[in-house]
């Protein structure tokens, strides 16, 4: 925790200090580690605030609040906007932000991790935002820890809005996708193969299967609806493609029983946005799932996993990825269709999928997605839905002491050293 908040005080404190809204200091892609677009993360910041402006909020918490994004975009209609994060340079930029915008009397601050509660008035909140700060803790039980003590700060009703989450099941994907970009004559296809398996080995982030937060309900029993969403935009970039966003709604609300909602297969129901399209047009006002829907966002990304995974040179994938088939769906074309016809649209991934196909809920009243509980049972422990984020602090120093500790045991013999930590 100590080295991202020292990642993130250097970044602040050489980043744009006048608390202008298109700063994005610190917004890297992964697959070169470039500043990501004004305009990809531009889209980023009025989608996030425009999911949270939905929840209606008056009294929020923002943890890991950064320099205020968020913030700036949605305190000056509350009541009152807390903000915390481990970063005291963050603090600081977000306060003259708040101060500058004119509603700085209604924001209180506090430099501290996520897991300090301390002194924040209990049952208070009606909306508690994490936005793309859960990929800076350590492991999913402090996460689960953190939820849980938040839940405490909640009011009975409350969302707490878990945001820009990245999915664990599609690493893989991302980096095929990354790796296939490089393909030459002659490259060699399980070389390739075995660096998309270190890439994710290393993730130094925390990333999560979206089963991970349905499985919540049974540790934290004051979670009454779990709420998975994909990312909202129509740009195509790494968070639309690979990050999610989930609402948790604390307890207490009368639970209803998710009425029957007609349900159709892609590919086997309906084969086209025209077929759901003449569906919901014959069928409204009645509400109707559609699920396993190929996702265009990840199309390419899929097609190379496959394609590393089965081709014996870089010929045989080329011509593989020739045949890239492009009759997969982008959930923003949902929703542009629920636009057009006038009825709420919500997507979540498939559960338990694991090549990226969602699923998509319309319906006409506020009656929400209502999907049903997920089929399989939360057995597993709820950890084995994380990633163990990679320590290369850590990693370095056991290589250290091993070498040292060899070196010791086989005093005198002729013999060199070579280690190459491949897990942790
Ligand atoms: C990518 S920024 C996101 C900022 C803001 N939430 C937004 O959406 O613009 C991540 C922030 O999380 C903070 N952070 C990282 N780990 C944290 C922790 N364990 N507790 C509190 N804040 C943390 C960092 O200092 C940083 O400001």
């Amino acid at each position: 925790m100590e080295s991202w908040r020292q990642v993130f005080d250097a970044i602040y404190h050489g980043g744009d200090r006048s608390g202008r809204s298109d700063d994005f200091s610190g917004w890297l892609s992964s697959a070169d580690r470039h500043a990501i677009s004004v305009e990809d993360m531009g889209e980023w910041r009025d989608m996030t605030a425009h999911s949270i402006r939905e929840l209606r909020p008056r009294r929020i918490l923002e943890i890991g609040a950064g320099v205020g994004l968020v913030m700036a975009a949605v305190a000056p209609t509350c009541d009152s906007y807390w903000a915390t994060d481990v970063s005291a340079t963050a603090i600081d930029l977000l306060k003259t932000r708040a101060d500058n915008g004119g509603y700085g009397h209604k924001v209180s601050t506090r430099v501290r991790p996520a897991h300090v509660i301390d002194g924040l008035p209990s049952g208070y909140f009606d909306t508690i935002v994490l936005n793309s700060v859960i990929q800076y803790f350590p492991s999913a039980e402090y996460l689960t820890k953190v939820l849980m003590s938040l839940s405490e700060l909640a009011a009975d009703g409350a969302r707490i809005f878990v945001g820009d989450i990245r999915n664990r099941r599609l690493l893989g994907h991302m980096w095929s996708g990354i790796a296939a970009t490089a393909v030459q004559p002659g490259s060699s296809i399980p070389d390739l193969r075995d660096d998309v398996t270190a890439k994710v080995a290393v993730e130094a982030e925390l990333c999560l299967d979206p089963e991970y937060f349905d499985c919540l309900r049974g540790v934290i029993l004051d979670v009454s609806e779990v709420n998975v969403e994909l990312k909202r935009g129509r740009l195509r970039n790494e968070m639309t493609a690979y990050r999610y966003d989930v609402t948790l709604t604390k307890g207490l609300r009368p639970q209803r029983r998710p009425p029957q909602i007609r349900a159709l297969s892609w590919g086997t129901d309906v084969q086209s946005l025209d077929d759901v399209r003449a569906h919901l047009h014959r069928n409204a006002p009645e509400p109707v799932h559609v699920l396993g829907v190929p996702n265009s966002r990840l199309a390419f990304d899929q097609h190379a996993r496959t394609g590393l995974l089965e081709s014996q040179n870089a010929e045989a994938f080329h011509n593989w990825m020739a045949a890239l088939d492009e009759t997969s769906v982008d959930p923003n074309d949902f929703r542009q269709m629920a636009a057009e016809i006038g009825c709420r649209v919500w997507t979540r991934w498939t559960p338990y999928s694991d090549n990226g196909t969602f699923d998509t809920a319309f319906n006409y009243d506020d009656g929400g997605a209502c999907w049903p509980a997920p089929s399989m049972a939360c057995a597993e422990p709820i950890g084995s839905h994380a990633n163990t984020p990679f320590d290369a602090v850590r990693a370095a120093s056991w290589e250290k002491e091993l070498k040292a500790h060899l070196k010791k045991t086989f005093q005198g013999l002729p013999m060199s050293v070579d280690i190459e930590i491949v897990h942790m």
